[in-house]
Formats: structure tokens, sequence, C-alpha cells
């Protein structure tokens, strides 16, 4: 149950992992228009992990049957790719992917607009996305883990969202979740020391109106118990001497 500190061998091969992940996450992007299917991505997208000579660790996860979580509009996390499910103009969907390099993970989730989309949709996918970067403000010797949590809460709690309490970040390495969870709402205690070596998913997951969830009949889709839309955005980082490195972006 410790956080494990990853050593320089070990943190070389998270950023390749990591690297390729960004790969993955940029061509996928590319790709989101009306008119295709959540499978549609997920099959490009496991074609290219594999194209890397890597693992899919999304793939078989618990029984996860897929290898790309595919979530549109009010599915917060975890959807299951359908080739019947059609991406329409004005949904947003988020794609959440991660592999395995030479025994190592990554993590990384996206929220993106498919063709025109409300400016409130907009808004609750630039506003989860800022608030990673508010919350990695913190992420570095001197502060404590939940100083993150408390940074995304305070930050992101200020537009009347939800926070999505039930799912959290997490620790990655050689496992796809490791300690610490890192939650994205205000904590009490202001958790463990923040250590160079550390490799953390840090994921908001924040909702147009309550953050309240519920579990579909596939017992994976994590959906917005009110119907409203929900956005994802999550990046591996590494604790550093310094400013945190953002391992799932390119740079
Ligand atoms: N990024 C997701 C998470 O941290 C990974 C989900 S894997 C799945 O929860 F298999 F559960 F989909
Ligand atoms: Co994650």
């Amino acid at each position: 149950m410790a956080i494990l500190i990853k050593s320089e061998r070990e943190i070389e091969l998270i950023r390749e992992s990591c690297r390729l992940i960004a790969l993955v996450h940029e061509e996928l992007g590319k790709m989101i228009r009306p008119g295709i299917s959540t499978k549609d991505i997920n099959d490009y997208g496991d074609e290219l992990i594999r194209g890397y000579g890597c693992i899919p660790n999304f793939l078989n996860y618990n029984g996860y049957p897929a290898s790309i979580c595919v979530s549109v509009n009010e599915e917060v996390v975890h959807g299951i790719p359908n080739e019947h499910r059609i991406l329409h103009e004005g949904d947003i969907v988020s794609l959440d992917a991660g592999l395995i390099y030479k025994g190592y993970h990554s993590d990384a989730a996206r929220t993106y607009g498919v063709g025109k989309i409300s400016a409130e949709c907009q808004k609750l996918i630039d506003e989860t996305r800022n608030s990673f970067f508010e919350g990695i403000k913190y992420a570095k010797p001197g502060y404590r883990l939940f100083d993150i949590s408390n940074a995304i809460d305070e930050y992101i709690s200020k537009f009347g969202y939800g926070i999505v309490r039930d799912l959290t970040g997490h620790g990655v390495g050689t496992q796809l979740h490791e300690d610490p969870q890192i939650p994205n709402f205000k904590q009490i205690r202001r958790g463990p020391k923040l250590q160079p070596g550390m490799t953390l998913a840090i994921e908001p997951m924040i909702n147009m109106g309550r953050g309240d969830v519920e579990w579909l009949e596939d017992d994976w889709t994590v959906v917005a118990e009110d119907g409203l839309p929900s956005a994802h955005y999550e990046n591996t980082i590494l604790i550093t001497d310094g400013e945190p490195e953002i391992l799932t972006l390119l740079g």
C-alpha cells in the first residue's frame, strides 16, 4: 500500500509508454466527426497500440471488453465501444486509453466535441482540462498529494459543476492502478508528501450537473445520474525535483 518511487530505468520505460499513448490520442482525436461509431475509435486505437508493439492495458482489465473506453455525453467513463453507437453533431465524447510498453503502463484521457457543439459543452470540456492544470501546480516536492485534489475542487466548483467522487486518479507503473488513489474533491487531510519518482494519473471527471453517478446494466458504463454531459481529462505525470513532467502530452 505504499506509493512506489520509480528508478531512472523505470521512469524511462514509463516515459516511452506515455509518449506512445499520447501519439495514439493525437491520431484518435483527428478521427472524431459525426457518423463514426464508438467501435471505429476503439478499433483504430487498438491497431495503433499494437502497431507500436504494445499491449492495450484496458482490454480484459477486470473483464473490460475493449481497448479504448469511449464515453458519450452523460457517460462519464468506461463506455464500451459499440458499432451501433454513432457519434452525432453536438455530442461530446471522452476517450480514455492506455498501453503497456515493456511491462510499464500509461493512462490518459481526452474529451472532444463532435462537429459543432454548444458553448456550454465547450466550456465544460475546457474547464475540466483547466482543472487538471490547476491541480498539478501542486504536484511537486513541498506539497502533499491532496493539495492536488483540493486545488481541482476549488477551481472547478466555482462553475457550479459536479465533481465525480466515486472514481479517482491513481499511481501508474507496472500496474495500471497503483497506490495512491487521487480524489478530485476536497480532502480533510493533506495526504502523503509528494516525492520525485512518483508517477501519477491525475484525472478529473466533471459533470455539468450533479456529480452523482450510476452504473449501467453492462456493469461498466458510468453515467451521470441526472443525464447531463460529463467531461474527462487525464494525464500520467512524473513528480520531479521541480515542475512535474506531463508524460502523456507531446513536447
Ligand atoms: N483510465 C481508466 C481508469 O483509470 C482505466 C479504465 S480501464 C478499464 O479508471 F478497463 F476499466 F476500462
Ligand atoms: Co486512470
